[in-house]
């Protein structure tokens, strides 16, 4: 029980990587507050994590907006007494070069992959600093380290969450806080499964394909990434800070 006690609050929570983090943390102990975008997929998700004897708290909301990350963080200090561990997960993906990047595409980007991480960090850490010790896991994407092409949004993004993760990581290691980042590759997640839906492309075919160009030979699937996430956030990385760590089974994003 790695998170016994231990205050969990998680974005993305019914994604893809999400619910695989969410129910990791539950399993170890932890009391977890897990968000996401719809409140009708929050709560059936509560319930059935609650019919496998999983309990957990959530609050639907937009990331978007600034009132709801303030009140997300607000909300788990309320009902938990306090935050030990924020895993900024939640992620969107808009498809584009600079030419087809609307201003939607562009604002949209940042502020759900990198405006929201900043939100929650700010109403996160005060509460962290009191308690003299805490985690962040934000989460990058190799993408953001070794830009890949035609995504000139999600990659400036990401790109931006990693310098945030190391600039914060930094700025509270002084107040036993640790903050890192997680930069999958490709993960089987409806992220990537509805990129190829949308062009027509059967996505269990696709992923096999993809894992064929991946040295250790498969995409990764989400507890891959949940177990560096869970990792991280551990007392196993206790001098990890300030830093990212790609998990991509040695793929490269180019070269
Ligand atoms: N899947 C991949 O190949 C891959 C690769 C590298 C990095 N990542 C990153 O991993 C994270 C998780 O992605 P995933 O693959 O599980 O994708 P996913 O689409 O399955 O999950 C993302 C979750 O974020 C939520 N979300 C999006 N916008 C939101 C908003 N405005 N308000 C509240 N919630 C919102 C979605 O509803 C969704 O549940 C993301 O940050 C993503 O960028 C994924």
């Amino acid at each position: 029980m790695r998170f016994d006690t231990k205050r969990v609050v998680i974005t993305g929570g019914t994604g893809g990587i999400g619910q695989t983090v969410v129910e990791l943390f539950a399993r170890e102990g932890a009391q977890v507050m897990f968000s996401d975008h719809s409140e009708e997929d929050c709560s059936e998700y509560c319930d059935n994590l609650r019919a496998r004897d999983m309990q957990t708290r959530y609050l639907a909301g937009d990331l978007r907006q600034k009132k709801f990350c303030e009140a997300l963080i607000a909300e788990a200090v309320t009902q938990f007494g306090g935050i030990d561990i924020l895993i900024n997960n939640a992620g969107i993906i808009p498809r584009g070069t600079i030419i087809e990047t609307t201003d939607d595409m562009w604002f949209s980007a940042l502020d759900v992959n990198l405006t929201a991480v900043f939100f929650l960090c700010r109403a996160a850490i005060p509460h962290m600093q009191q308690a003299g010790a805490g985690a962040i896991v934000n989460t990058s994407s190799t993408w953001g380290i070794y830009p890949g092409p035609g995504h000139v949004a999600y990659c400036t993004s990401k790109a931006a969450v990693a310098a945030l993760t190391k600039n914060l990581g930094r700025d509270h290691a002084g107040d036993g806080i640790r903050i890192n980042a997680v930069c999958p590759n490709e993960v089987n997640t409806p992220m990537l499964r509805s990129g190829f839906q949308r062009r027509g492309i059967d996505p269990d075919n696709a992923i096999a394909e993809l894992g064929k160009t991946v040295p250790l030979g498969h995409v990764a699937e989400p507890e891959e990434i949940a177990d560096v996430i869970a990792f991280l956030a551990s007392e196993e990385a206790r001098y990890v800070c300030g830093t990212t760590i790609e998990v991509s089974g040695a793929k490269p994003v180019y070269g």
